[in-house]
């Protein structure tokens, strides 16, 4: 009784206090963590996984473009769960229309930036996510695909729209996989870490994508972390180039099943933060997740908890996903709104809510 009374008020205190820090106008992440977000997709959708992104597929979350109220769910997420991070994919196709290269469509831009601007608005810092994995229509861009030239260029391009923007996040790519060398693609990512920089996005984060699926898992052991290790900015430093892994907690790491089956700390975390401290670098887990059931909920807060033991050289964790995703979806983090009052996933109030695990 006293033990259950304790816990009950501990949970009140800190519940308050995690809901006081997010109404402070600089949120911070899950403490230790610097960051705690949300996926929100949409303009993802029709991208398959060789690259194949029908522009008509592209979905916007936002009610203007008849769908999700995307703008109203990061609005809650920050104001009543302390996240303070969104990643929003959109296809490469989408943005320059179906041509390769860099040249925006404005028609096309202007609604994908409209959900940077509404990410912008709530004060958390937002990724640019170009989900593509590593191709462009079958091609894997830099090896038989499109050039890096012409991958840098959209980076160029991109950069060159949110370079006064302090908290945009450049995700260079998610999650290439398959590819033949390890080593050519750090030469594309380090084509588009130039064109960042010289666009004038001088200090922003930038997030290295490796092979694998971008697994946390195999990063360091499948050659990923020594090829992107040589990228950097032009002044030779690799100051705010970070390491972006994804991990999931169903059998094959592929985030489809309801059911999870480890917290990742042995196979993933552990050895990934061995790596860091060992090469003076830092990492970001930009996709996780799993189903709103008992052994998800279960494994995801071990995860949270292990994740915080090396905030030293982990940056956080984005959750998969919200946005246009409907509630029935495995891995929806998508909140409910009754008129104005919202209902989170099982997931997100157990676990990857910032107040959930302060
Ligand atoms: C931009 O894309 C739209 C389709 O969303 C298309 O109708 C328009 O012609 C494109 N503009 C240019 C300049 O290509
Ligand atoms: C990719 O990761 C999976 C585990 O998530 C592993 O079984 C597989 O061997 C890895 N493949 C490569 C090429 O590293
Ligand atoms: C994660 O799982 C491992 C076993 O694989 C276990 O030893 C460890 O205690 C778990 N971590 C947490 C935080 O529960």
């Amino acid at each position: 009784m006293f033990k259950a009374l304790l816990s009950l008020a501990i949970v009140g205190v800190s519940a308050i206090s995690a809901r006081a820090a997010a109404l402070s106008p600089r949120v911070t992440g899950p403490a230790p963590l610097k960051f705690a977000g949300v996926n929100i997709a949409g303009f993802d959708f029709g991208c398959g996984t060789d690259g194949t992104c029908t522009v008509s597929g592209a979905y916007p979350p936002l009610t203007q473009y008849y769908g999700a109220d995307g703008a109203g769910q990061m609005q809650h997420f920050v104001n009543d769960d302390g996240y303070n991070l969104f990643r929003l994919p959109v296809g490469w196709q989408y943005l320059t229309n179906g041509v390769v290269g860099g040249t925006l469509n404005s028609t096309n831009f202007d609604k994908y930036d409209a959900l940077v601007q509404a990410c912008l608005n709530t004060g958390a810092y937002c990724i640019i996510d170009i989900h593509n994995y590593a191709r462009w229509n079958g091609e894997i861009i830099g090896q038989g695909g499109p050039t890096n030239a012409q991958f840098a260029a959209l980076w160029s391009s991109l950069a060159t729209q949110y370079k006064s923007q302090s908290h945009v996040m450049f995700g260079i790519m998610n999650e290439p996989h398959d590819l033949p060398s390890i080593t050519t693609w750090a030469a594309t990512v380090q084509a588009a870490v130039t064109a960042i920089r010289n666009a004038g996005a001088t200090s922003q984060y930038i997030l290295l994508p490796g092979d694998n699926w971008t697994s946390a898992a195999t990063f360091v052991s499948g050659g990923s972390a020594a090829a992107l290790a040589t990228v950097t900015n032009p002044d030779g430093s690799t100051t705010n180039l970070i390491m972006d892994v994804h991990k999931y907690l169903d059998s094959d790491n592929s985030g489809t099943s309801n059911t999870c089956v480890t917290n990742n700390t042995v196979e993933a975390w552990e050895p990934l933060s061995v790596w860091l401290r060992a090469n003076n670098r830092l990492a970001i887990n930009t996709e996780t997740g799993g189903g709103n059931t008992a052994s998800c909920v279960e494994y995801l807060c071990q995860q949270v908890a292990y994740q915080k033991t090396i905030a030293d050289v982990f940056l956080g964790y984005v959750g998969w996903a919200a946005g246009n995703f409907d509630t029935g979806y495995v891995l929806s983090e998508t909140p409910t709104d009754n008129g104005g009052t919202w209902t989170d996933t099982e997931t997100v109030s157990s676990c990857l809510a910032p107040i959930a695990n302060a």
